[in-house]
């Protein structure tokens, strides 16, 4: 019998791989099948790989040149590139969402029925339900120049960091998409964790505050994630293993949103 977790004979596309959790993907991918693997990112990866595309994810040109460069069939797309917030908004909401979007769009007839799109998502966006009618307004906002003029002149107006409205975004998209990647019988889904110890920590630290990065990992298992434990989900999410999954958003976190949503974690006490 095949085993469904596994990725023998499988070709996937990587986004963000060359550190963090994106080279811990490669590393699994490798150990769990072993596919042929596509990093589109930056920054050469050095974990297991068959090809890379270099691109600055943030550049609507470089973004279509490199989907344009991926042919064949495609089995898994992992959108898991991520900037935070000590980048400009519009490099943000560009890398996070617009790109993300226009990769599994570009790519989507390339995945077979049974494939799959997961996207690397956040803990941070969790306060989606609240500004739905504005990210539906921005998801409804045609052209990647239209998109980030769109959170210009609106990023105040649902809270102000954009990283954590970067992933609001990526949260509703992906459930939206879910539908019209399904009637093509290839499945959606996001993985929110929480702090994880990749570089990009450093520049939460600067953005949201050492103290609210440690007390999360403090209030869910006691430990930072690490990027391995996301990339477990990640995995989970784009093998057969999830043939019925779609349109999910799997919680990555030690319980920390669990304990926040039945009022076992008072959020109050650390924002003072
Ligand atoms: N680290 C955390 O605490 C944390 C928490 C929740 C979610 N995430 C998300 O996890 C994902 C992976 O982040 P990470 O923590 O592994 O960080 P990381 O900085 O280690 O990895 C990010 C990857 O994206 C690539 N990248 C960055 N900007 C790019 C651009 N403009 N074009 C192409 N590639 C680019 C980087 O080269 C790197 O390979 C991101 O989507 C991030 O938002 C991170």
């Amino acid at each position: 019998m095949s085993n469904p977790f596994s990725y023998t004979g499988k070709r996937v596309v990587v986004t963000g791989a060359a550190t963090g959790v994106g080279a811990a993907l490669l590393d699994l991918l490798a150990e769990i099948g072993g596919p042929e693997v596509t990093v589109i990112d930056i920054k050469p990866p050095t974990g297991p790989h068959a090809r890379f595309v270099e691109a600055n994810l943030s550049d609507e040109t470089e973004v279509r040149a490199a989907a344009a460069q991926i042919d064949g069939r495609i089995d898994v797309l992992f959108n898991n590139a991520g900037v935070a917030a000590t980048q400009p908004p519009r490099t943000v909401l560009a890398v996070n969402y617009l790109a993300l979007r226009r990769l599994s769009e570009q790519l989507i007839d390339q995945i077979p029925a049974g494939g799959a799109i997961v996207n690397t998502a956040s803990i941070a966006g969790v306060r989606w339900p609240e500004h739905v009618t504005e990210i539906n307004e921005l998801l409804d906002t045609e052209g990647w120049g239209a998109a980030l003029d769109w959170v210009d002149a609106n990023l105040e107006a649902v809270g102000g960091d954009s990283y954590s409205f970067s992933k609001e975004v990526v949260r509703v998209w992906s459930m939206r998409s879910s539908r019209w990647s399904g009637e093509r019988g290839v499945r959606t889904n996001t993985v929110c964790p929480a702090p994880i110890d990749t570089p990009l920590l450093k520049d939460f630290k600067e953005t949201m505050g050492e103290q609210i990065i440690e007390w999360t990992a403090k209030e869910a298992t006691g430990a930072l994630m690490t990027p391995r434990e996301v990339a477990m989900p990640l995995a989970f999410l784009g093998s057969e293993a999830a043939s019925y999954v779609n349109g999910h958003d799997l919680i990555a976190d030690g319980g920390f949103n669990a304990a926040m949503t039945t009022g076992q974690v008072d959020f109050s006490a650390i924002m003072g």
